[in-house]
């Protein structure tokens, strides 16, 4: 990995989300100068490359028109082989940047946007087992930062105050946890909305660090249980995290137990490639490369896939 450039948008932050008008104009003023800087980083030029990737989705339209027509425009100009890559198999392929899981194996990918469980037979030979009904998981413990009153985004926060919190301080609830391997997290929302408003805001402060662990034992719980269920029923020897969340550590720290447990290989992205990250795109359209012919200028963006 010559350079990974990251450029994170901090005009959202007021707002408490993610305003998506703001976050395409973002993108649209970053683009030129982060490519220019990942180049100067790469010490190379854009003659240089092999052939360029870029992410069609799913994402906010504007952002991935903003990334998709200044590929298409970089690769006209320069002849160079263009390549749409799925955001979320990204985040699987985040993995494999320092080495090379062995397949069949069992994927975690639990994002802002998105918490899905995959079976991978091969790369690029997907079937997704499960994936949630309602709120993401990163979503999830945005909400509940929210509700906290902890700043944006939430995930980070809770997990800094969970690692010096109790995770046994209160039982918030387990959801669907023996249904399958689909998930649901809109109801622990509403628990621990209710937990704030009968407790009152001097007890969450007080109580910060434990409510934190008990919010992220909740959610952490409910995707380990169906991640070993998962790679208990499929019999692989590699189970993967991916996506955002996978940068949490109490998530990190009981796969590590979980795996152990049943003698399986547990890959987790390096903290830099679990959230968004230009390496994973990169690495996702080079195996691309090696199996199929490059998109044309026609590649089209979309903001959600078919299965959702
Ligand atoms: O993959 P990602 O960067 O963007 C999407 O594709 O959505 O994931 C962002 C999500 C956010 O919801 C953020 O709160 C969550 O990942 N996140 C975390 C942690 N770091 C990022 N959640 C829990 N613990 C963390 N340490
Ligand atoms: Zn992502």
């Amino acid at each position: 990995m010559l350079s990974n450039v990251v450029a994170s948008q901090t005009v959202h932050e007021k707002y408490g989300g993610v305003v998506p008008e703001l976050a395409s104009r973002s993108h649209h003023r970053t683009i030129t100068g982060v490519t220019s800087q990942a180049l100067l980083e790469a010490d190379i030029g854009v003659s240089d490359l092999d052939a360029i990737a870029v992410t069609q989705g799913p994402g906010l339209m504007g952002s991935l028109l903003v990334g998709l027509s200044f590929a298409k425009g970089l690769s006209l100009t320069h002849r160079i082989p263009l390549y749409g890559v799925d955001h979320i198999d990204a985040h699987i392929y985040a993995n494999f940047i320092e080495k090379t899981p062995a397949s069949p194996l069992v994927c975690l990918t639990v994002s802002g946007g998105h918490t899905q469980l995959v079976y991978v037979e091969a790369p690029f030979s997907h079937t997704l087992l499960g994936k949630s009904r309602d709120d993401a998981a990163g979503e999830a413990f945005d909400k509940i930062g929210k509700i906290l009153g902890l700043p944006w985004p939430g995930g980070p926060e809770i997990d800094r105050h969970s690692q010096k919190g109790d995770p046994e301080f209160h039982r918030f609830p387990r959801s669907m946890l023996n249904r399958g391997y689909e998930f649901s997290f809109s109801g622990l929302k509403t628990s621990v909305l209710y937990y704030v408003q009968e407790k009152g805001e001097g007890f969450v402060c007080e109580h910060m660090d434990n409510i934190c662990a008990s919010v992220s034992a909740a959610i952490v719980e409910v995707l380990i249980s169906k991640l070993e269920m998962a790679a208990m029923e499929h019999g692989v020897g590699t189970i993967l995290l991916a996506g955002g969340v996978s940068a949490n550590t109490m998530l990190r720290e009981r796969a590590r137990q979980m795996a152990e447990r049943m003698g399986v290989t547990l890959l987790v992205p390096r903290m830099e490639y679990c959230t968004d990250n230009a390496a994973m795109i990169a690495i996702t359209g080079a195996m691309k490369g090696e199996v199929s012919r490059p998109d044309g200028l026609g590649l089209k963006p979309y903001a959600r896939r078919p299965e959702g």
